[in-house]
């Protein structure tokens, strides 16, 4: 099979959707791979890594895509890029089609197999190809908040660690799955005093387990939100309710008690944000102030760390695209039913069911 990766072309988006190393490993499998000029420069990686690796250098994007017969990208096509979508191109990226209709229609329109990264999903329900976002976001979460706590950045100047003799700053996780446990990490080894709520007790006995008595679990309720909200100088926003939006578990009534100069982190933000006034920032402009307190509300946080997000990206990715590239559908699908979830639209077709109800289109079962 030929397997390309192209530039992209989304505003800030540095990520590339092959990296050297899954280039050299589909090159192994027996396929052939091109990349356009410059695409993995904004994550590090030279043409030059990608010829060490196999892959052959194409210098117009229009070639990529139509002598491929697997496009791995990293974000949807933008409006530019549908004239590409045709009815024997696998396009194995992330796709998010429930909310982009007009997307989805391009896609179906060409009868191109499109297979999204979100929605494979693993039989214990586990998103893989989503989980390593999450982790970098959950990182970065601590990293970029505890710098809004400087006096620089608007904040109310507390260093997250303190010193002897002084307080720690004071943190609450709303939210203890992959981004509210990354977040709690960091902010552990920065010494931080860490207080993290969840409604799924087991998430908050394991945490208590690994942690003890550095770390304080608390079931999350109205009652212990506020309470927990009325001492923070940083709260992350990491609730997710699959195939909803965020619940705004941060009043906007509660600010009259909270800290001015506090931090609000909103990772959430991609499903509608954890306060009620919440709305996505830009890199370029990633915050706001509402009531003296700062919001951090970037959907794509991980696209400033394009290197590590590239390469936590393809670790994921990799096993399911030797899959596709490896095999007929009929048979990857046999062999992975976690890939079959992946499948959003073949053959003219919808065969996702969020997708199939965001725009009642009728679906198809492969
Ligand atoms: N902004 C970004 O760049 C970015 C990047 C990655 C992920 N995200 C988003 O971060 C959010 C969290 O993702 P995740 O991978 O950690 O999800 P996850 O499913 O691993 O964790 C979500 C957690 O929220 C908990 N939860 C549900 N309702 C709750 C409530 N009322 N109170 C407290 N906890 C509650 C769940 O029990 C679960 O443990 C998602 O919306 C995801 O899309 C954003």
């Amino acid at each position: 099979m030929i397997i390309g990766t192209v530039k992209e072309i989304k505003n800030r988006e540095y990520r590339v959707g092959l990296t050297p190393g899954a280039v050299y490993e589909y090159v192994k499998n027996g396929h052939e791979v091109l990349v356009e000029t410059n695409a993995g420069v904004g994550s590090g990686f030279t043409d030059e890594d990608y010829i060490n690796a196999g892959a052959r250098i194409i210098s117009t994007r229009d070639l990529v895509w139509e002598a491929s017969n697997m496009i791995v990208k990293v974000k949807e096509p933008l409006a530019e890029e549908y004239k590409y979508l045709r009815k024997d191109l696998i396009l194995y990226t992330y796709l998010h089609l429930a909310a982009n209709k007009e997307l989805t229609l391009a896609l179906t329109k060409s009868g191109c197999t499109g297979v999204a990264y979100e929605t494979i999903e693993t039989a214990d329900h586990l998103l893989p190809c989503l989980k390593p976002m999450s982790e970098v976001a959950g990182r970065l979460s601590a990293i970029y908040g505890s710098l809004l706590l400087t006096k620089e950045r608007g904040g109310n100047g507390l260093l997250i660690s303190g010193v002897p003799g002084t307080d720690r700053a004071k943190v609450t996780i709303i939210g203890a799955g992959v981004v509210g446990e990354n977040a709690l990490k960091l902010f552990v080894g920065l010494e931080a005093d860490v207080t993290i709520l969840d409604i799924d007790l087991n998430r908050l006995a394991s945490i208590d387990k690994v942690y003890q008595n550095k770390v304080k679990t608390l079931y999350s309720t109205d009652e212990n939100i506020k309470n927990s909200l009325r001492n923070a100088d940083l709260v992350v926003g990491a609730v997710l309710i699959p195939g909803a939006t965020a619940p705004k578990l941060i009043k906007r009534s509660y600010y009259s008690f909270m800290k001015k100069g506090s931090v609000i982190v909103d990772v959430a933000i991609d499903q509608g944000g954890s306060t009620e006034v919440s709305y996505a920032t830009t890199h370029d402009n990633p915050t706001f102030v509402v009531d003296g307190i700062i919001h951090y509300c970037v959907a794509n946080m991980p696209g400033i760390v394009p290197n590590t997000s590239s390469v936590a990206l393809n670790n994921s990715t990799l096993k399911y695209g030797l899959l596709l590239a490896n095999n007929s559908l009929e048979v990857a699908f046999s062999k992975s039913s976690a890939l079959k979830k992946g499948l959003n639209t073949y053959n003219h077709k919808v065969y996702h069911e969020g997708v199939s109800s965001a725009f009642q289109l009728e679906l198809s079962e492969f």
